[in-house]
């Protein structure tokens, strides 16, 4: 490089076979067009192939429901005979399907993470694991309402927070908080299925014993798998006496004694008081960035308690014009209630997948007026930011405001 005038010097080595080759190139494409059928083609295997992997949506509809714990079930799902899913669409394990579901005449979405073996799907079924939790709009209408039978609409498999084992340690930890252990469920299943030379290490904190899921599960799959699965359960009540229990939190300490913190990837997946918690631990421990993975999660609770909300603004209910599609329509926005609840209150069904301001399905853009983007999901690209666009899941009204969104595909 010339660094004075900036310029480079670029050196391509090459074969002069390689030109002679692509010279060949374009004769036999021709002849291959010539030789092909007249009959124009009725279907694109690739475009198939793409739609079979990254369906719209997914009609499912219960086949099966076990009680986990007293709180918790875990849903078999399988192929709606009624529709036209046949087959499943396959997933990476750690992944989530966004359900659409009804709710007292409001069409609403809530992301869950799968919790069976990516196999499974291949063998017609997928597992979620459910929680009711107090006021929670769909756990407590799918308690009194689901059963063998219900039919169920979902999209396909979304999420990034899986193992990738060329960019993650072959020792994976993951540090699941209450109902954030069902993605480790599944990855710990693919490990085993896939027969992978990883090895998940699961630090499981709960609140009691009576909250843990998948207990013997999990201890019948590290009896059998030793070298690819263990599961440490931490529990932060007072007394422990469950066999195999740690008492605490998941501090630095746990982590260590576990696990050899420089030499894993980490995945975190809980409520999100955890989130907080734990990243401060692996502070301590050092870990850079790039080995964590944390899966989005959901909507925030209580936004009023984070950095730079305006507080002035918690009690107020603000307009908000939205045009959807065709329609536009003047709802009423509560601050502390993301713009995406307000529409889907209003009953417009606005698209939206993982809730958490990480997917972009719910990108919209913002024509006047100002919202709270909660900084622990803000995942607006620069240019977004640039251009006003915003998540309408992890944003907040602070004023009146006027948005463009787009119409949900399904
Ligand atoms: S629903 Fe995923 S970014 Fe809003």
């Amino acid at each position: 490089m010339n660094e004075k005038n900036d310029d480079f010097k670029i050196t391509v080595k090459s074969n002069t076979k390689d030109l002679f080759a692509f010279t060949k190139l374009v004769p036999k494409r021709k002849k291959r067009i010539h030789k092909a059928p007249a009959e124009p083609l009725t279907s694109d295997p690739i475009n198939d192939l793409a739609r079979k992997l990254h369906p719209i949506r997914q009609y499912l509809v219960i086949d099966e429901i076990k009680d986990e714990t007293k709180t918790t079930k875990t849903y078999k799902l399988v192929s709606d005979p009624d529709f036209n899913t046949e087959d499943l669409a396959f997933f990476r394990a750690g992944q989530y399907l966004s359900l659409k579901v009804d709710v007292n005449g409001v069409r609403i979405t809530r992301p869950y993470s799968i919790s069976s073996s990516p196999k499974d799907a291949l063998n017609g079924f997928y597992e979620i694991t459910i929680r009711k939790e107090q006021h929670g709009f769909l756990t407590e209408h799918a308690w009194e309402n689901w059963k063998v039978g219900t039919k169920i609409t979902s999209s396909g498999p979304e999420g990034l927070f899986y193992y990738d084992n060329l960019r993650d340690c072959k020792q994976i930890v993951g540090l699941a908080g209450g109902s954030g252990i069902t993605p480790f469920r599944s990855i710990a299943k693919d490990i085993i299925d896939e027969n992978s030379d990883a090895k998940l290490v699961v630090l499981y904190g709960s609140s009691d014993e009576e909250d843990i899921i998948f207990y013997e599960e999990f201890n019948e799959l590290e009896k059998e798998y030793p070298d690819k699965f263990k599961a440490v359960f931490v529990l932060s009540c007072e007394e422990v006496t469950l066999e195999g229990c740690e008492q605490g939190f998941l501090t630095s300490e746990i982590i260590k004694k576990y696990a050899d913190a420089n030499n894993s990837s980490f995945f975190i997946c809980g409520p999100q008081i955890m989130y907080n918690f734990v990243e401060k631990e692996l502070e301590k421990l050092n870990i850079p960035p790039k080995r964590i993975r944390r899966e989005a999660y959901g909507e925030i609770k209580d936004i009023v308690k984070y950095p730079g909300f305006p507080q002035e603004v918690a009690e107020k209910t603000f307009n908000i014009k939205v045009s959807i599609g065709e329609i536009t329509k003047e709802i009423p926005g509560i601050a502390t209630e993301s713009v995406l609840v307000a529409m889907e209150r209003a009953n417009l069904a606005p698209p939206s997948k993982c809730r958490s301001g990480e997917c972009g399905f719910c990108r919209s853009l913002l024509i006047s007026g100002d919202v709270y983007v909660s900084p622990a999901c803000d995942g607006r690209r620069e240019a977004d930011k640039k251009f006003n666009y915003f998540h309408p899941c992890s944003s907040y009204p602070i004023s009146d405001i006027e948005i463009q969104v787009p119409r949900s595909l399904d």
